[in-house]
């Protein structure tokens, strides 16, 4: 990852609620077959930390058998182009509208909608199904 290459290396934290290392925290829940990240704030940006704490929270909802997760993306662009980097998709068609609407547009500040976030989801591939086709 690109941040082993600075000069310090990260070291992650993995409790029932948070996975956090010194530059970022993602706060989650997970709930039978369903996981939800309530926040994820990182303090030094486009270093892959994000990548890195959501990569961390899907192996450990994958290992819990959560078969989805979902997330309450704050409206603005920066949020919405990192989840739709790691193949998050818009839980609706409200949601793919905004979603549609915010990464369209120059506007970099949030954005006003009806729900407050803009809901987008990810569904875990079951290996069955993988080897099945
Ligand atoms: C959103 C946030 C968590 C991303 O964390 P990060 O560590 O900077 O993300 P990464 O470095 O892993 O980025 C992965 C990819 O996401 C996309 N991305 C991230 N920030 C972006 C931005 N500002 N504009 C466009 N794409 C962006 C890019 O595709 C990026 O890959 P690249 O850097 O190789 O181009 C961070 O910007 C943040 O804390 N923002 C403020 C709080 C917030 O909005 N949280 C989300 C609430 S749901």
């Amino acid at each position: 990852m690109y941040f082993d290459e600075s000069e310090d290396l990260l070291e992650f934290s993995i409790t029932e609620e948070k996975i956090s290392c010194d530059y970022g925290v993602l706060e989650y829940e997970i709930d039978g077959e369903g996981a939800i990240v309530h926040s994820i704030s990182v303090y030094r940006k486009r270093l892959g930390i994000g990548t890195k704490l959501v990569g961390l929270f899907e192996d450990l909802a994958m290992k819990e058998d959560a078969k989805f997760v979902e997330v309450p993306v704050s409206p603005n662009k920066e949020a919405i182009m990192f989840w739709k980097s790691l193949k998050y998709k818009p839980s609706t068609d409200d949601a793919k509208y905004w979603t549609r609407k915010i990464t369209h547009s120059w506007r970099e500040d949030s954005w006003d909608t009806p729900q407050g976030v803009v809901v987008m989801e990810k569904t875990f591939k079951s290996k069955s199904k993988k080897f099945a086709k």
